[in-house]
């Protein structure tokens, strides 16, 4: 069986919502500390909802297939479904990655929270403190079947 799903090599090959944008409301940027990679989330936010997403990376194959599925995931949701949206559910979407990949799906996970985290601290909306973690204290967390 072949390591990478189509659906991986397809958002690796071609992916979705790369790019920038320059009035983005919200802004996330987190990196890995095992491999060194970096992504960075932009979104557009209206009436609570993602109008608009792009990422950058700096990252594997996995992480550019992961984040190109998670801005898939999150475009024109509320963000309140984007909060809840798993480094597993973006590997599921993906039709599954190697486990010793898994971790390049938390960055994706990690950096739209954090861009929502930057929308929120910028518009000073209250919220629980609890729903954002800081990434560099449990970069091990991802889930594992
Ligand atoms: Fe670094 Fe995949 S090896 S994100």
């Amino acid at each position: 069986m072949a390591l990478y799903s189509e659906k991986v090599m397809d958002h690796f090959r071609n992916p979705r919502n790369v790019g920038k944008i320059d009035d983005a409301d919200g802004v996330g940027e987190v990196g890995n500390a095992k491999c060194g990679d970096i992504m960075k989330i932009y979104l557009k936010i209206e009436n609570d909802i993602i109008v608009d997403v792009k990422f950058n990376t700096f990252g594997c194959g996995s992480a550019i297939a992961s984040s190109s599925m998670a801005t898939e995931l999150i475009k024109g949701k509320p963000l309140s479904k984007a909060l809840e949206l798993t480094n597993k559910a973006v590997a599921e979407a993906l039709d599954g990655l190697p486990a010793h990949k898994l971790h390049c799906s938390v960055l994706a996970e990690e950096a739209i929270r954090a861009a929502i985290k930057d929308y929120y601290d910028k518009n000073g909306i209250s919220y629980d403190k609890a729903q954002f973690p800081d990434p560099s204290e449990e970069h091990d967390h991802f889930e594992e079947d």
